[in-house]
């Protein structure tokens, strides 16, 4: 570093500062530093080694323990008992998920079986007697004088017995359709059009016990989202249910009421449900206090309730003040309201 000095003579003195420092020196901190991370990457590696291969050890374990019982759950069905891993990690989540699961699907295995058993045991009962009475007839008819009569009798309740086979079966393909998720439509369905239509059908069986059926459509046309076969399908059970309930003379009222929802309440005179018996006899296979003596088998509401589900809708019991039952069914309103009225399917 140059500097200079004044002097009394007048020019200034020039002198150069050097300083001198050996190398050896920084070449050690470099070495020291080095040597220091090599030990501190050392340490850290033994410590994750340490620490890590036992962790990695247990998590291995934890996730062969679930393998091994989701393959278990494969091969043997749902009863398989899980690994209990109360672990509050990744790992337990999994754990417990796969409890839920397994728990879902042991629940549905056993409505499974309950429908398969109930179902076969309502198709043999028929069956039975069908059988028994062919077998009588097929007697009558061997006789050198058979008793017509007698014959014909047995026909035509051995043609009831075949008719409740059908709509059996039929309700049992409607149940492993809605089960098997096969595709509704969705698209505009004027209810009125659709209510008349079905209410039609039952003219023959309302007139014949002086049941007088109305229809309210007051509130215009009503137009819903759904299917419309699967629509009319609900409320042909709707009206099937409170023309058997209904006593001789008695009142059904459909109405059709549009607001948030589109819908259709079937009205009728009848005893009405027992408030024990409400949400019972929307499942399959349940009959209430109402039906004893008719014949059925407890599955037009367990259908129409997972059909109105399917298009978005609701199937419910009302709560009134009014004698007899009242049941509505709810569904999306159409948007497309300009359009014309489908057929009825
Ligand atoms: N309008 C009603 N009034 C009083 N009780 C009713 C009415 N509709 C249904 N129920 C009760 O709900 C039960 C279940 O009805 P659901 O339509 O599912 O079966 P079901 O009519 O007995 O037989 P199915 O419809 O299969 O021939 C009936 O057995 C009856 O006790
Ligand atoms: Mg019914």
């Amino acid at each position: 570093m140059p500097f200079s000095t004044p002097t009394p003579g007048g020019s200034p003195e020039r002198w150069v500062l050097i300083v001198r420092k050996p190398l050896d020196t920084v070449t050690a901190a470099v070495s020291t530093v080095r040597r220091a991370f090599l030990y501190a990457a050392l340490a850290a590696l033994a410590i994750t080694l340490l620490l890590g291969i036992p962790l990695s050890a247990t998590l291995v374990r934890r996730l062969r323990r679930l393998h091994h019982a989701a393959l278990q759950l494969a091969a043997d069905g749902p009863p398989v008992a899980l690994p209990a891993d109360r672990r509050r990690d990744e790992v337990g989540d999994l754990a417990r998920a796969f409890d839920v699961m397994q728990r879902r699907l042991q629940q549905q295995e056993e409505a499974r079986r309950a429908f398969v058993s109930t179902a076969s045991h309502e198709l043999r009962t028929p069956l039975a007697s069908l059988d028994g009475m062919l077998e009588l007839l097929h007697e009558d008819l061997g006789d050198a004088d058979p008793d017509l009569s007698d014959a014909r009798s047995l026909l035509e309740r051995a043609r009831t017995q075949s008719r409740r086979l059908a709509r059996l079966a039929a309700d049992l393909l409607d149940l492993s359709r809605l089960d098997a998720q096969v595709h509704l439509r969705s698209e505009p369905v004027e209810l009125g059009e659709l209510s008349r239509a079905v209410l039609a059908e039952f003219e023959l069986g309302t007139e014949e016990r002086g049941i007088i059926s109305t229809l309210d459509d007051s509130a215009g046309r009503v137009w819903a989202c759904g299917d419309p076969g699967g629509i009319a399908r609900i409320v042909r059970i709707l009206l099937d249910n409170a023309v058997r309930v209904s006593p001789q003379g008695g009142e059904i009222t459909v109405e059709l009421r549009n607001g948030g929802q589109a819908s259709v309440t079937v009205r009728d005179e009848g005893p009405g449900v027992a408030s024990e018996e409400r949400e019972v006899i929307f499942e399959r296979f349940q009959r209430g206090r109402a039906a004893a003596g008719s014949a059925g088998f407890g599955l037009g509401l367990a259908i129409g309730r997972e059909l109105a589900e399917r298009m978005g809708g609701e199937l419910v019991l009302e709560r009134t003040e009014l004698a007899g039952a009242t049941f509505t069914l709810r569904l999306p309103v159409a948007t497309a309201q300009e359009e014309e009225p489908l057929a009825v399917v």
